[in-house]
């Protein structure tokens, strides 16, 4: 249980501007994927998160020189000291993206020991695709105590994965830039941060074409040099403040984002009633009305994503009348609307269907968080409760997303840490 629990009083509408901090999913590839170069690297625009501190104690543990500075939300990695290829359990299971290690310690110097992933439990989280991507680029793959051996040189072919998957994407694509020859990743995602992961590869003197299409071609090149990037706003992040400025019925812009990414949220929050506004990099969320039900289900980039489907169904526990959230990708995913039911929400949960019966107030409770954006989606739930909601175990949130706490209540709403008993 974590020392400190958020404490929420409800119903103060957002109002006002504020910023969105730098992509999580983006960053906990780039990081590891700096290890594929023979210069430092600059990393910019960093979330200050648990995860991104976790991958900075990781490449220490692996002999890198590393300074983060987090004022500066800049990251300097000088891979040249790097003397282990061994991120031991302890480490991996402390976060999902720990996989990225394989890929990028595998690329660089032939073989790679990493830990089984841990992260949120939000369902069956297999590593299949990752691997079978590794073998057929060339490794001999092992398993032992919880550890994962991989080892080979490796030679570009043409891999079709079995489903979508981001971080077989990603992983893969990192160890196919300096194989030897082409690889062709078909049935690829098509997500923001693939394709940014890509671009900071590219940036650093990989030959990858077709990333955020679902054919990536990779040419294996000998050398990465280093160089400066900037991850690209967090999507999730812009998706979360956007639904808590709904759900206080507030008036809130939010900067720094990319309001292209954000297609698919925006479409369901202006047919649920809410108005929502671009230019250059601000969104406007504003709603006069109450909002209305929608039905919604989760799908792959450009589809409705996954990570904003928890705030997204919170949400709708007050919309007027029935909405139904099929979640498609992740086969546990709606513990926090069990926690809502604390909190007056009306939900049946029928295998990967969540039928939510708006009611017109949520009343404030005792929850718990078990996963980073179902923690988010309990935030959102106090701030629209009536009196006061107590989250404890908030620490996932704050693996996820840089001070949200502060950032609400930059915008108004009564929310502080407290020190949990
Ligand atoms: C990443 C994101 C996570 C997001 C998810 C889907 C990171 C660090 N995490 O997670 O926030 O919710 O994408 O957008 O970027 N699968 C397999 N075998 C595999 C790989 C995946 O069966 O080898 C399945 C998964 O169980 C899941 C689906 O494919 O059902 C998609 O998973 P994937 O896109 O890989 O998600 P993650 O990389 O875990």
């Amino acid at each position: 249980m974590d020392r400190y629990k958020l404490v929420i009083r409800g119903e103060q509408p957002l109002n006002g501007d504020t910023y969105v901090s730098g992509g999580k999913n983006t960053s906990l590839a780039v990081i590891p994927a700096t290890l594929l170069c023979e210069e430092p690297c600059i990393i910019e625009n960093l979330p200050d998160i648990e995860d991104v501190r976790v991958l900075h104690r990781i490449l220490l543990e692996l002999g890198a020189k590393v300074d983060f500075n987090t004022a500066e939300k800049r990251m300097t990695i000088d891979p040249r000291s790097v003397k282990s290829a061994t991120v031991p359990f302890q480490y991996s299971q402390m976060m999902r993206a720990s996989y990225y290690f394989m890929g990028a310690l595998l690329g660089r110097y032939g073989t790679a020991d990493v830990g089984y992933p841990g992260g949120c439990d939000i369902g069956s989280r297999p590593i299949d695709q990752h691997i079978k991507g590794f073998s057929a680029l060339g490794s001999e793959i092992s398993e032992y105590n919880g550890m994962m051996g991989l080892k080979g040189s490796l030679t570009g072919t043409i891999i079709n994965f079995d489903m979508v998957t981001v971080g077989a994407t990603i992983n893969v694509m990192l160890a196919a830039v300096r194989a030897r020859g082409n690889t062709v990743l078909t049935n690829a995602a098509r997500e923001p941060h693939v394709v940014d992961v890509a671009n900071f590869l590219n940036s650093m003197g990989a030959k990858i074409k077709g990333a955020g299409t679902d054919t990536i071609r990779i040419r294996g090149v000998e050398h990465l040099h280093g160089g400066t990037y900037t991850v690209i706003p967090d999507q999730i992040e812009t998706g979360t403040l956007m639904i808590a400025a709904a759900a206080t019925r507030g008036d809130v812009a939010i900067h720094g984002t990319i309001p292209t990414h954000m297609e698919a949220l925006s479409a369901k929050l202006l047919e649920m009633g809410v108005s929502v506004s671009s230019q250059d990099d601000v969104i406007w969320v504003r709603i006069r009305r109450g909002h209305r039900p929608i039905r919604l289900s989760t799908q792959e980039y450009p589809g409705f994503p996954t990570d904003l489907q928890q705030p997204m169904s919170a949400l709708l526990t007050r919309a007027g009348g029935h909405s139904e959230v099929i979640e498609n990708i992740f086969d546990n995913r709606f513990k926090h609307l069990d926690e809502m039911r604390r909190m007056g929400a009306k939900v049946i949960i029928s295998g990967k269907t969540a039928y939510i019966e708006g009611v017109p107030q949520l009343r404030g409770a005792p929850v718990t968080a078990t996963d980073l954006r179902g923690g988010a989606a309990l935030v959102i739930a106090g701030l629209m409760a009536s009196g006061m909601t107590e989250i404890f175990n908030p620490g996932f949130i704050a693996r996820g997303y840089e001070r949200l706490e502060d950032k609400l209540s930059s915008l108004g709403a009564d929310i502080h840490r407290e020190a949990a008993e």
